[in-house]
């Protein structure tokens, strides 16, 4: 569907053609003022010049020409020479109504379809979830999902971190417990069936054998050199490290499921080590990468940097390949297998540099094409209460289960108290309820901003919150419950043209939608999302507290409030699929 204000604009270039100003740079804007009008265009103040004439004079000239051949929009020339616009209610009104029959909601499809790959998750195998893959998860997935609403071809892929030094500290420590099982034993080759460890086991050798590694430098030595075994082939420790991937990532799938992420693609940096030999063999023949003082480094600072970018080193000293080799080569993969015209990086803001270093080496290889985008999408870091990064109550590092066990039981609480929902669906609605809250309030945020995460704020009914825009959600359902029809059949019934401020405030909000979710795509900014349903929201309540919807006595006017009411219900359940929740039926 096309925007309101393109078809505006359109109606206005019209009218500037007919009183022979040149249409061409003509746009119409939603008002920066709507105090004084819906729309509006500075489209008159560049032709002064060639028309030799005042900006004011153009826009009288335009507005005479609208008046005469009659347009959807009431014009007015202010000074110095801006035209301010109100759209007729009539053609707000059957712009609704064709907005509410579009499958799309009105969003529109992007210009250019792009093959997309989103990078997001990065968590790490064998350790556990923390608070701070949160946000990758919870952006990333948004992201995503308003990609493909304008129409691009997205892969999400979790790309997890499961080639490091973590699987040789856990190889490392478990042979001090088990020596005795069958991968410690170079001679065996066949393993059990069964992995030697459960996920809860797992999850305690990892930090464990951190923790020992940091004061232990014999142990260090060992898991230093099982890893460089496992990455050269060592068969035992290749079976290990299948069990390893087995058990994290059925337990990472777990975790993903519940908070409603879902990837394309469950590669890893373990996957794409094959190609790192001929990839380094190729930028050294090439000159690209060169030695120094033992390392293999690409010289990537730019004139014009403002600050220093150092050179990306893509193999140590000690013949090992690093973090940047591994992105190095996912992109290079990447370009064989999907060919995308665009790579987004939903990852930490800290790593800034490292993708600037990565980008700009792949550049300089070739390895990607002249008009690939590669994207870092740096997010900032969530805090507590106290403005330090969030921790647990003791000052430990908060597991992302935990986080959610807690919001959730706070919730079912809450709604057990308010008692609209049923007994036996209490606790699937608090999950859904805090899910919007905790997903809600890192989202609202721009991504790139460090956040206070504040539980009391977040799962407030009230206010700019998930659970608000729920409870909006779910007394527009309830309405149209009582009313006794569906969804589907209230977007049937006629629109008709808005008598009040309210409903037509209601009407421009939703017609706004579309843009709103074109730009959210162009800025990968889904807090651009939140900040419309929020603005939606309110409109829709405030038109909701002056009106009798159900008492009304005209049954027509009723059908019509109840189809305004379908369609805002409509537009909210898209937006908050954008941004990764779904609402109950009862809160
Ligand atoms: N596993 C990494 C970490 O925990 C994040 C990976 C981000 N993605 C990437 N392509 N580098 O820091």
């Amino acid at each position: 569907m096309e925007k309101l204000t393109y078809i505006l604009g359109n109606e206005l270039a019209e009218a500037f053609a007919e009183a022979g100003y040149d249409p061409a740079g003509v746009v119409v804007k939603v008002s920066d003022r709507p105090d004084l009008c819906e729309f509006q265009s500075s489209a008159a103040m560049p032709l002064a010049k060639t028309a030799h004439k005042a900006p004011l004079a153009i826009a009288e000239d335009v507005k005479a020409a609208c008046d005469r051949m009659g347009r959807s929009f009431e014009i007015e020339a202010v000074r110095p020479g801006f035209l301010n616009m109100t759209v007729k209610p009539e053609f707000l009104a059957d712009y609704i109504a064709r907005m509410a029959k579009d499958s799309k909601c009105g969003i529109p499809e992007a210009e250019e379809a792009k093959k997309i790959i989103v990078d997001y998750g990065g968590p790490n195998v064998a350790k556990p979830l923390h608070v701070g893959h949160l946000r990758a998860a919870v952006i990333g997935e948004s992201i995503k999902r308003i990609l493909r609403a304008v129409g691009h071809d997205v892969l999400g892929d979790v790309h997890l971190g499961d080639w490091g030094l973590q699987i040789g500290l856990i190889i490392a420590e478990l042979r001090v417990r088990n020596p005795e099982l069958p991968y410690f034993d170079e001679n065996a080759d066949t393993y059990p069936e069964e992995a030697p460890f459960t996920i809860s086991e797992l999850e305690e050798i990892y930090p464990f054998a951190s923790a020992k590694s940091k004061t232990d430098e014999a142990f260090r030595e060992e898991a230093l050199k099982a890893t460089s075994e496992l990455q050269s082939g060592r068969k035992g420790y290749r079976a290990l490290w299948q069990k390893i991937m087995e058990i994290s990532t059925r337990d990472l799938k777990k975790n993903y499921e519940r908070l409603d992420v879902h990837f394309d693609l469950w590669k890893g940096e373990s996957d794409v080590q094959e190609y790192i030999p001929g990839l380094i063999a190729d930028l050294e023949e090439r000159g690209i990468a060169k030695t120094d003082q033992g390392a293999l480094i690409v010289d990537v600072s730019e004139e014009g940097d403002k600050k220093e970018v150092p050179p990306c080193i893509i193999r140590k000293s000690d013949g090992a390949a690093l973090y940047a080799t591994t992105d190095i080569a996912t992109i290079y993969e990447r370009m064989k297998l999907y060919h995308p015209d665009k790579i987004v990086y939903v990852v930490d803001k800290r790593q800034a540099m490292h993708f600037v270093q990565v980008f700009r080496t792949v550049r300089k290889a070739g390895i990607t094409d002249e008009g690939t985008e590669l994207v870092h999408v740096g997010f900032g870091t969530m805090n507590g209460k106290d403005g330090k990064p969030f921790k647990t109550r003791d000052g430990g590092v908060m597991r992302l289960e935990s986080l959610l066990n807690e919001i959730e039981e706070g919730m079912e609480t809450k709604i057990r108290d308010n008692k609209n929902v049923r007994e036996e669906d209490a606790k699937k609605t608090a999950e859904m309820v805090a899910l919007s809250a905790v997903k809600y309030g890192d989202l609202s945020n721009q991504a790139a901003k460090d956040y206070v995460f504040d539980t009391e704020k977040f799962t407030s009914f009230e206010g700019n919150t998930g659970p608000y825009i729920l409870y909006t959600i779910v007394r527009c359902k309830s309405i149209l419950e009582r009313a006794g029809i569906s969804e589907e059949e209230a977007l049937n019934y006629s629109f008709r043209t808005p008598s009040g401020e309210a409903e037509k405030a209601l009407m421009l909000d939703l017609a706004d939608f579309g843009p709103v979710v074109a730009d959210a795509a162009r800025e990968l900014a889904p807090h651009r999302i939140c900040a419309y349903i929020y603005r939606l929201s309110n409109s829709f309540n405030h038109f909701y507290h002056g009106t009798r919807i159900l008492a009304e006595e005209d049954a027509s006017q009723k059908n019509y409030y109840l189809a305004l009411l379908a369609l805002t219900e409509k537009v909210l359940l898209c937006g908050i699929n954008l941004l990764g929740f779904s609402a109950p039926d009862h809160m």
